[in-house]
């Protein structure tokens, strides 16, 4: 697929992935409006030439108003990538989250990509061309040791996408997951991007975006930047009681080394 003059809407495109995705788009000539809920969104989108609209995108209403907005600058939306998200930490063991953060973390990571595509999916069936992308995680496949609320809906985020891919492939609609393992943003507390050069398997979010944007040219549906995933991810699915001990393996292994088993320890160990 050629992205030139597409027109591309990426949430949570103020900074970290969703900004190296806009501007990595943008430079390969498409037209890219972000969402966020960033004050500044506006203004961050002028160093890639392209609109931003502040929003809340688990808010139905708001996020169909972002899609508006983007429609009445440059008509239809080819391809929209549903990219915002955070991350939690239990507290204490495994349910512990509370019910907040629970329901905060599924409208985040599954209803703002049910939102996005309930309201461009009729367009695009129409026209029989579009593609919708979700950026999951590695978390969602292989489960991050330490948050439950994330791993459970980055998990349902990439059943909701297979539902597109299975559903409307038939009818002129691309779909793709993107699951990416540890990269250097601010969602792990990394603010310059060459932290990513200082820890074993950490990637920066630009080369992140460069491995998106071959995979999405390429038309993959699962987008995997970090190559080790897919191991892991065939590991998992060829012994699952093996994989299950394995894991409980390196969070002993967080435990002894670095005091604690949070998604920031286990960082350092895979
Ligand atoms: N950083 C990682 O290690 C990692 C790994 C796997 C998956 N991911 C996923 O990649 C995506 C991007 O993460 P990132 O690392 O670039 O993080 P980031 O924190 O740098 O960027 C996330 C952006 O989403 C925005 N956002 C959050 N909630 C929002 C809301 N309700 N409405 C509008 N905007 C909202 C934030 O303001 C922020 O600009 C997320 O879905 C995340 O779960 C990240």
């Amino acid at each position: 697929m050629n992205f030139k003059n597409q027109t591309i809407l990426i949430t949570g495109g103020a900074q970290g992935i969703g900004f190296a995705l806009s501007k990595k788009f943008s430079t390969m000539g498409a037209n890219v409006v972000i969402a966020d809920k960033h004050k500044d969104t506006p203004n961050l989108a002028e160093n890639f030439g392209g609109f931003g609209y502040v929003c809340d995108v688990t808010q139905e209403e708001e996020l169909n108003n972002f899609i508006t907005f983007a429609e009445d600058k440059l008509g239809g939306v080819n391809c929209f990538i549903s990219n915002a998200g955070t991350i939690f930490v239990d507290p204490d063991h495994v349910a512990s989250a509370s019910n907040k953060t629970w329901e905060l973390s599924w409208n985040l990571h599954v209803m703002a990509h049910v939102y996005a595509t309930r309201r461009l999916l009729p367009g695009m069936l129409d026209r029989k061309y579009g593609y919708l992308v979700n950026t999951a995680s590695a978390a969602g496949l292989l489960y991050q040791i330490g948050d439950a609320p994330y791993s459970a809906s980055k998990a349902a985020a990439i059943s909701f996408s297979e539902g597109i891919a299975i559903s409307h492939g038939d009818d002129g609609i691309r779909s793709s997951v993107i699951c990416p393992q540890y990269v250097a943003s601010n969602l792990l507390g990394f603010s310059d991007p060459s932290d990513a050069e200082t820890i074993e398997g950490l990637l920066s979010p630009t080369v992140v975006a460069e491995k998106v944007y071959e995979a999405m040219c390429r038309e993959e549906f699962l987008i995997l930047p970090h190559s080790k995933v897919r191991k892991y991810l065939k590991n998992k699915v060829s012994d699952y009681d093996r994989w299950i001990d394995s894991m409980r393996t390196l969070k002993k292994k967080s435990i002894a080394k670095r005091g604690s088993a949070k998604p920031l320890d286990i960082l350092h160990l895979v």
